[in-house]
């Protein structure tokens, strides 16, 4: 152990030869029982010192204190019941007529060229599963065209804003979809870096806004802050549904009024197949007239590791129900009538709200105070520990909706997770990148297409650039009578 130092820290950070940290952030902290933050304080540096008294500074003391209480006191206690969605509250891909697609896709469209449409991306999480260094969506998964997941997604912005302007003979340069971008202390630097260094895919760089999720201590079972260093406290971002509060102090809300905004699509980072401002969803959205709503895709088995839509309580609202929450005998039980599951409709994070709603959802979520605790290795002073995350979720708003819908998807057309790194079961960009050039190459044979390859085609496929085509629509004229050799990826 080091001679304790004899120097401390004036109110203004500048330091002065007192040996003791100072005496009303001890007494805060002391507090709320969180004292053992400064136990390490007779070790450290004046550097050190002064950074940890900065990192106690900018917490939020009270705030969080209510957070852990409320969050800790409400694990295990009972919830009411759950019952299934009711069928009329979901459309399913079977009973969708080929009139209300053509329909919902034009409105869709009139609602994107009204410029009435942003998207919202959640790219805060970092992505410890996958392992990469960078954010998740600068990951290549290895397509042929070698493209990033941000970069995926930026073109179909950018063919979606074309489709709209082409739809309502709107010019081109008047269609733009607002793009915001939330990323985290984890993922912020890099990700601006990212869209400045490739020219933000050729959108305009002014309808890009990255904004910046809140983080939370991490804490023991028993609620008390986990040292990362002996001179900062281990934090995380606060999950997905941290983007409500951090939609509320970055004023984007405003914003989005300002610019005339009205529905927000919002949507995870890691998902190769997503549709990005889809026309169709949209225009449901605003033909049902709902404040929220989800894409949903069929469970595929009893046992899938899938957060299913439920309601809790009899007639009670929509909320999400993990996996892992799921009683194996309600998983596994089917609905006679329709042959389906009765908690069947997973969450594969895709939400359409209003803006009102997001207005009413920033203030609600954030006086509930009850957080996800997620239990997790936390890197710390005595090396990684066994400490809890507090998170909340994006459909942690759903039971504040006075109308919600859930829209079933094909997985096979809108669902690629991005989750774990290659060599892992499943969730791959390995499997991602399957589950895209499989599509794409469907897309392409019924356009009139036709493929050769080297590898067995199970193992390839061709790529259809974003930018010729959003969900396969205008491919003949490329297609038509051609042969193309994968791996490849089809342009202009
Ligand atoms: P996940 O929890 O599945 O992915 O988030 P992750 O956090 O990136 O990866 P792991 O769990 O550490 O391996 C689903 C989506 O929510 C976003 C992620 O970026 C992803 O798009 N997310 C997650 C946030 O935006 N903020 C968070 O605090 C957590």
């Amino acid at each position: 152990m080091r001679e304790p130092s004899s120097v401390g820290f004036e109110a203004n950070g500048v330091v002065s030869p007192t040996p003791i940290p100072p005496q009303p952030l001890l007494e805060r902290l002391k507090d709320y029982g969180q004292e053992d933050a400064f136990a390490l304080w007779d070790e450290l540096t004046p550097d050190e010192r002064h950074s940890l008294v900065k990192d106690i500074e900018s917490l939020d003391l009270s705030r969080i204190d209510r957070i852990i209480r409320c969050s800790l006191r409400s694990q295990g206690l009972p919830t009411a019941a759950i019952e299934p969605v009711p069928e009329s509250s979901v459309s399913t891909v079977e009973d969708r007529t080929q009139e209300e697609r053509e329909r919902w896709w034009k409105m869709g469209l009139k609602a994107i060229s009204d410029c009435k449409v942003a998207v919202l991306l959640l790219s805060g999480g970092q992505g410890t599963r996958l392992g990469s260094a960078d954010p998740k969506g600068c990951f290549n998964i290895g397509l042929p065209s070698g493209k990033s997941l941000f970069q995926l997604q930026a073109e179909k912005i950018l063919c979606v804003q074309r489709l709209a302007a082409q739809a309502n003979e709107s010019s081109a340069s008047s269609v733009q979809i607002h793009w915001y971008i939330m990323t985290s202390p984890f993922t912020d630097e890099a990700t601006r870096k990212f869209f400045e260094s490739h020219k933000y895919f050729g959108l305009e760089a002014e309808q890009v806004t990255f904004f910046q999720q809140g983080t939370i201590p991490c804490v023991s079972k028993d609620g008390r802050f986990i040292m990362e260093t002996p001179y900062r406290v281990a934090k995380s971002p606060d999950g997905n549904g941290g983007v409500y509060s951090a939609l509320k102090y970055s004023k984007l809300l405003e914003d989005m009024a300002s610019k005339g905004i009205k529905y927000i699509d919002c949507y995870g980072v890691d998902n190769a197949l997503v549709r990005v401002a889809d026309p169709t969803f949209i225009g449901y959205f605003i033909d049902k007239g709902v404040a929220a709503a989800a894409k949903v895709v069929r469970k595929a088995y009893p046992q899938e590791k899938v957060g299913v839509f439920v309601r809790r309580g009899k007639g009670g609202p929509l909320t999400v129900v993990e996996y892992s929450e799921l009683d194996p005998s309600l998983a596994s039980a089917v609905n006679q009538a329709t042959g389906r599951l009765r908690f069947c409709w997973s969450n594969v994070c895709l939400h359409m709200f209003t803006l009102d709603f997001l207005n009413q959802v920033a203030n609600g979520l954030e006086k509930d105070s009850v957080y996800h605790l997620a239990e997790k290795k936390i890197p710390s002073i005595h090396g990684y520990t066994t400490g809890l995350k507090l998170e909340q979720f994006i459909f942690d708003a759903f039971p504040y909706a006075p109308t919600t819908a859930l829209f079933e998807v094909l997985r096979e057309e809108e669902f690629a997770p991005v989750k774990n790194a290659n060599g892992s079961n499943y969730d791959t960009p390995d499997s991602a990148k399957l589950l895209v050039l499989r599509l794409h190459t469907r897309w392409v044979v019924a356009a009139g297409g036709f493929l050769t390859h080297s590898v067995p085609l199970y193992a390839t496929g061709v790529e259809v650039s974003p930018l010729c085509s959003y969900a396969g629509e205008n491919l003949e004229p490329i297609c038509r009578g051609r042969t193309f050799h994968a791996p490849c990826e089809i342009t202009f």
